[in-house]
């Protein structure tokens, strides 16, 4: 079956075998029957921060199970909302907003399912899912049973989770609890954010947070419905206090985050920038005019041309910089 309109990337892909289900029972007999016949498994979600080859031996299984469930805490002035999977993120934030639950506000516009929220702790614009995860709900595909793990067992870090590294292949997420405020707390320390609320005349409300948000990323980021791509495709490196002045002492203008741990983090985009890639043609891939950090895939190009053009851009930033970027959408089937 060609799967390829399943990928924001659009790249070219066919699956052996393919199903869609939309409950835990269907999962698990999804589970069972692909096991006996010993094919091997592939979860896709929103298909937005994956990578996809050609050919995928085995089933890809599409968990596309929906649901809000409110569990409201007025004493705690919280609110546990426990989402299916297969909800969108996006329309799951702007529900969020009409409700009165607060909290994720910044993480507008990102696109994808709920089920995919933890295993890379989406994050933009100051907030991470790590600040509002309560739990997360997955199917065990050794042990065949459900589990569910708290915020904290998740292992959450920058782009990473335990479902990345120890558990990857072997967990399904079925459903993600999340810990929102009733009371309005706009996170704009984020420096864009920060700096459109010093010059604009309205008051500091969620909504306002959300306009903003999506007001930036639709300036910047790319629309994967009219031009391939998958969002940021490189994770920002994080740098040593000693390759930090390293690299001021060549680029004292270098944009970086101090992180808790003393390193600092860099932003891609300016790395690859100054490499005067942004917006020319890598491997018929093209690196994003307006992000430098976005690879786009006008030409619907195979793995192998994004592969290529990944280890390029790769390779001309550390040339110049000796920084080693690694990327962040996953290959499917790998
Ligand atoms: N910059 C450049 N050239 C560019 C773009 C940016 O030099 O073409 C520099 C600027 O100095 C800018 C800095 O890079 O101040 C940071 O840029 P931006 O605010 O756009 O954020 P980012 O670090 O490039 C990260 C996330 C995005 C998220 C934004 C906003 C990662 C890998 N990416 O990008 O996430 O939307 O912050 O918070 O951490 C995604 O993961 O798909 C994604 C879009």
């Amino acid at each position: 079956l060609d799967i390829s309109h399943l990928n924001t990337m659009a790249m070219p892909c066919v699956a052996e075998h393919y199903a869609e289900v939309s409950a835990e029972d269907a999962l698990v007999s999804a589970i069972k029957a692909a096991q006996a016949q010993h094919l091997s498994l592939h979860v896709l979600g929103g298909g937005s921060n994956v990578l996809c080859p050609p050919l995928i031996q085995g089933l890809v299984l599409r968990p596309l199970i929906k649901g809000i469930f409110s569990d409201i805490q007025h004493k705690k002035g919280q609110v546990l909302l426990t989402v299916g999977a297969g909800e969108n993120w996006h329309q799951l934030v702007e529900w969020t907003l009409g409700q009165g639950y607060y909290g994720i506000e910044n993480l507008a516009l990102i696109p994808g399912c709920v089920g995919a929220a933890p295993i890379q702790n989406i994050g933009a614009y100051g907030v991470e899912l790590s600040d509002v995860l309560d739990s997360v709900k997955w199917f065990d595909l050794q042990t065949h049973s459900f589990k569910t793990f708290s915020a904290e067992a998740c292992e959450l870090g920058y782009r990473e989770s335990v479902f990345k590294q120890r558990l990857k292949g072997q967990a399904i997420i079925t459903a993600v609890t999340l810990k929102l405020s009733l009371e309005p707390s706009p996170v704009i320390h984020y420096k864009p954010l920060a700096e459109y609320f010093a010059n604009s005349a309205g008051p500091v409300t969620p909504k306002a947070v959300f306009d903003a948000v999506c007001k930036q990323r639709n300036a910047k980021l790319p629309n994967p419905g009219a031009i391939p791509n998958s969002g940021s495709f490189f994770k920002n490196p994080v740098v040593s206090l000693s390759q930090l002045t390293r690299l001021q002492k060549k680029s004292p203008s270098i944009p970086f985050y101090p992180q808790p741990n003393g390193c600092a983090k860099i932003p891609a985009a300016w790395l690859i920038d100054q490499c005067g890639l942004k917006g020319c043609q890598v491997h018929g891939l093209v690196v994003h005019a307006k992000q430098a950090l976005v690879l786009t895939n006008p030409k619907r190009l195979e793995l192998s041309a994004v592969i290529n053009a990944s280890e390029e851009i790769a390779a001309t930033v550390r040339q110049r910089f000796d920084v080693q970027l690694e990327r962040e959408p996953q290959i499917l089937g790998a």
